[in-house]
């Protein structure tokens, strides 16, 4: 069989710009595909961050028709992803794409123009296709930003020769987001209006995205089996339940990978000292660091609680907000990085002003302080609303960090609750998502670690040993596109 040919289009990708775990999958998985023998490429803005003078720029620029906007152009940088020959591109539109932050204004705002932008990404990146001269089998389309070129793909380039072996996969990493805009956008979209209904692209009298590439992807997948069932219940399909249940036959479970290369108390250059499963000394030695680097009073007999987040409604942190003083009523300390919502600001920053002894928490994003985070803590804390498949906790794992979870989505199907008789398990689950029940949780855990060391001994030991390994996943996607094109082709 000849090699499959895939474009994998995203809105992030590390290390050129993140703001979750979509990055890291965008970054990785590639690589993975790569060494399975598949002629993987990338392609995602040139965000104002991503340094120019360390990429190549193409000569020829690109021209997007942007319908009722006109001709756009951008330019085209070609670099690669890190430790790999797996070329990215990056489409440079100083107009869309040169502001610092990658989808909302410094208020927690999406910026107006996100539908221009996103088009642009989508329909610039057939024309990269082109360019290249790149015929791909598949056009591996990631959350709704790139998800209405699963539209585009059935329609614009319906009967376009250089298409006509292409089939389209979407990944749902996240269905809350969905890119939901003003109708007018089928005419920057430049389609027939009859794709304007119910079905399709319509919801709520304007245009989902999301919701498009739903009815037209020739498979679709989302990154747990956990979420992929429980996406199809109104509790958390966030009303495309209805339109993700008709595809049924075509949806699939994939669990992401851990890049074991970034994440590897083994091997991190961030952490005070490596340690590993059979040698725990340098975890003392990171946690020692973490309370310095935090300002916590330095205690070796103290369980940290970590926690690295999107501070969002979606990680349940306004459950966290209601139980934490409750949880810092025990012998504990937490430590927190993570920036979002406004409100989580304010809040956080102030209980670290009353509780300087227990609490600490930096505002923003920072990689060496997740790492540190990951190493230096005894348990880290999840207690999403819902979560698709989450990287944190699978880090966790490895870095002997034993996770306290909700029972949702991948967090579900990657952490077994610790069994006292047995002592079984991995971490500490809840499965109802208040804050009696993540104050009980974070209790038995904290209880746990003073009161029975041989359980929290199996359960860091059997949490360093689990393996969510890209190589698995990454064949799981090559089965995927397969399918992908079966679909297309027997339809
Ligand atoms: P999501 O993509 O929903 O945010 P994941 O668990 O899949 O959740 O991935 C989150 C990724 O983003 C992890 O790699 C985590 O370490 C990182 N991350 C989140 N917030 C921050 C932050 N404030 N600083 C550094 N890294 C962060
Ligand atoms: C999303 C999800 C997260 C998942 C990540 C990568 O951001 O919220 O659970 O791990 O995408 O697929």
């Amino acid at each position: 069989m000849k090699d499959l040919k895939v474009l994998i289009v995203a809105s992030e990708c590390v290390p050129f710009a993140k703001t979750g775990g979509l990055a890291d999958v965008v970054g990785t998985l590639p690589k993975y595909l790569k060494k399975a023998g598949v002629d993987v490429r990338v392609v995602i803005p040139r965000y104002y961050k991503i340094d120019r003078t360390k990429l190549t720029k193409h000569h020829e620029p690109l021209g997007v028709n942007m319908g009722t906007i006109g001709e756009q152009w951008c330019g085209v940088y070609e670099g690669v992803l890190p430790n790999s020959d797996v070329p990215i591109y990056f489409l440079d539109h100083e107009n869309y794409f040169g502001r610092e932050n990658l989808y909302t204004e410094h208020h927690g705002e999406g910026f107006l123009d996100n539908d221009n932008r996103f088009v642009f990404l989508s329909k610039a990146s057939f024309i990269l296709c082109k360019m290249l001269n790149f015929q791909p089998d598949i056009i591996h389309t990631n959350d709704w930003h790139s998800a209405i070129m699963t539209v585009l793909l059935n329609t614009l380039y319906k009967d376009d020769p250089f298409f006509s072996k292409t089939a389209s996969v979407l990944t749902i990493h996240n269905m809350q987001y969905q890119g939901i805009f003003y109708k007018g956008i089928m005419d920057v979209l430049g389609i027939d209006w009859k794709h304007f209904n119910y079905l399709e692209l319509e919801f709520k009298d304007c245009v989902n995205f999301l919701k498009g590439g739903i009815y037209h992807a020739n498979a679709i997948n989302s990154v747990s089996e956990g979420y992929v069932r429980e996406i199809q219940t109104s509790e958390y399909g966030y009303e495309l339940d209805g339109v993700i249940r008709d595809r049924f036959d075509s949806l699939y479970g994939i669990l992401n990978g851990c890049d074991y290369d970034e994440w590897n108390p083994k091997k991190d250059k961030y952490i005070a000292q490596n340690y590993s499963r059979k040698n725990l000394d340098g975890k003392k030695v990171c946690k020692e660091d973490l309370q310095k680097t935090f300002n916590l009073p330095i205690r070796d007999d103290v369980p940290i609680i970590g926690m690295v987040t999107r501070l969002v409604h979606q990680k349940g942190i306004d459950v966290v907000a209601e139980a934490i003083e409750n949880i810092l009523s025990l012998d504990v300390q937490m430590v927190l990085v993570g920036n979002g919502e406004v409100w989580a600001h304010f809040y956080f920053g102030d209980i670290m002003a009353r509780y300087p002894h227990k609490f600490a928490c930096f505002i923003g994003y920072n990689e060496a302080l997740a790492h540190k985070v990951e190493a230096g803590s005894d348990f880290f804390l999840m207690p999403s609303r819902f979560e698709p498949c989450g990287l944190n906790q699978m880090y966790s794992l490895k870095y002997g960090t034993v996770p306290i979870v909700r029972a949702t989505g991948g967090l579900d199907d990657t952490v077994v609750n610790f069994d006292e008789k047995k002592l079984k398990g991995t971490g500490f689950k809840f499965y109802q998502l208040d804050s009696n029940s993540l104050y009980n949780t974070v209790g038995w855990a904290v209880y746990t670690y003073y009161n029975n060391k041989k359980g929290m001994e199996k359960l860091i030991n059997r949490g360093m040993k689990q393996k969510f390994t890209w190589e698995e996943s990454a064949q799981k996607y090559i089965d995927l596109y397969h399918d992908a094109i079966n679909k297309k082709f027997e339809s």
